[in-house]
């Protein structure tokens, strides 16, 4: 479906985390929809929050969700398979919950289950109502620190992916102090002891890059799953992170899929913070200034140098791979998969890379299949050349 930057006017932190949500969820669903029989969307916060769209909710996680949920199933179904799909949707605020209601009568074909109340006390019960067989994405998307030892049941599905949104602005501010218990008792709850003198003596991006993985890490090892990236969503006037999406998967498939997507919100978030800059700039000068320049530009933008920064890291990590495989080397499926868990570079990207170094000679590819082909198959073996050259 397509975002419309427009209901998103003062949040536009909500259009990343939207654009991302609307990129990954049709790869996730259809991809599941042809290996399980159920999927299951559970959103523990769900809102409505600040909408904007009106009785469409096109601007809500759940409405991108059902959207979504919808035209696969229907989809599945013109292919005679009756995937059931099921949606648990949980707020505590009384008047969004009542918006809540009104707007899921919009998705008839799916089975919806409002629930009102927090979240740390329906979690367990969603979990128990899905079966083991069923593929289960959960959004966890608070304001603050919730218990999110309530949330394990579901994250410590088998069959389980989850999106978190971890509040970096506040565990920053906060980390030092005991002013936020709740932080401490999200990072224990994890099992993550004795962080606060990890993250002491920090600052600046060591401190921001310490306090994300300590986070991603602790949800990563307490649901045993293989891959956690993370997405920074920055202020929107400010140089600085306001949270982290921490993206929890056990496939190599969903986190290519996460990297694809991940790569249209950065995207999304550059040029969204570079016009707001420049909007704010427009307001404050008597002459005007309608375009970004500068350090505001588009390439100056921190997601920008993001994506620049990972392009070069994952270059080197690549041909450091490659080397250590020695003479043998190695085969592209187990190449990629540890590249973009550490940068933000997608497979497709990667791949072209490879595929330059190999028309350069400086990769050898036994097999290549043709000069057409751009992107090695994942069981293409990659040997580095100065490794079987003769000295
Ligand atoms: C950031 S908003 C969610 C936005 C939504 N996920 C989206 O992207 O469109 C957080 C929502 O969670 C609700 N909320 C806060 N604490 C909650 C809790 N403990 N359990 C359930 N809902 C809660 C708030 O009322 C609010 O509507």
């Amino acid at each position: 479906m397509a975002i419309d930057s427009a209901h998103y006017i003062g949040r536009e932190q909500a259009l990343v985390k939207h654009t991302f949500l609307d990129r990954y969820l049709p790869s996730l669903i259809g991809k599941v929809c042809s290996r399980y029989d159920e999927f299951v969307y559970v959103d523990g916060f769900a809102g409505p929050w600040q909408s904007a769209a009106g009785e469409s909710f096109d601007d809500t996680s759940f409405g991108i969700a059902l959207t979504h949920m919808t035209a696969q199933r229907l989809l599945y179904l013109s292919k005679g398979r009756n995937i059931r799909m099921r949606a648990f949707l949980v707020e505590k605020d009384p008047s969004s919950f009542a918006q809540l209601e009104r707007a899921i009568a919009r998705f008839p074909k799916i089975e919806i289950i409002p629930l009102n109340g927090l979240m740390e006390a329906h979690a367990a019960r969603i979990a128990s109502c899905i079966p083991q067989s069923a593929f289960s994405f959960t959004l966890i998307d608070p304001k603050g620190f919730p218990d999110i030892g309530a949330m394990l049941p579901l994250l410590k599905r088998e069959h389980a992916e989850a999106l978190v949104n971890f509040m970096f602005d506040f565990a920053n501010r906060f980390a030092g102090t005991d002013l936020i218990p709740a932080l401490e008792d999200w990072l224990s709850a994890l099992g993550s002891v004795g962080w606060r003198q990890e993250v002491e003596g920090l600052s600046g991006s060591e401190r921001e890059r310490k306090l994300e993985r300590l986070a991603a890490e602790a949800l990563q090892i307490t649901g045993a799953y293989s891959f956690s990236p993370v997405i920074t969503v920055d202020k929107v006037l400010h140089n600085r992170p306001l949270y982290k999406l921490i993206f929890l998967s056990r496939h190599a498939e969903g986190l290519k899929v996460f990297r694809d997507s991940e790569a249209k919100a950065l995207d999304t978030q550059a040029t969204a913070r570079s016009a707001s800059k420049a909007k704010k700039r427009a307001e404050s000068s008597p002459i005007g200034d309608l375009f970004a320049d500068g350090e505001d530009a588009v390439p100056n933008d921190r997601s920008s140098q993001v994506i620049r920064q990972s392009r070069q890291d994952a270059i080197r990590a690549l041909g450091a791979q490659i080397m250590t495989a020695g003479s043998s080397g190695m085969v592209w499926g187990n190449l990629w998969p540890p590249i973009l868990e550490d940068f933000s570079v997608t497979r497709s990207w990667l791949g072209h890379q490879v595929n330059d170094m190999r028309k350069a000679g400086r990769i050898l590819a036994p097999g290549w299949p043709s000069e057409r082909k751009q992107i090695p198959e994942d069981s293409q073996r990659l040997i580095l050349a100065q490794a079987v050259s003769p000295t």
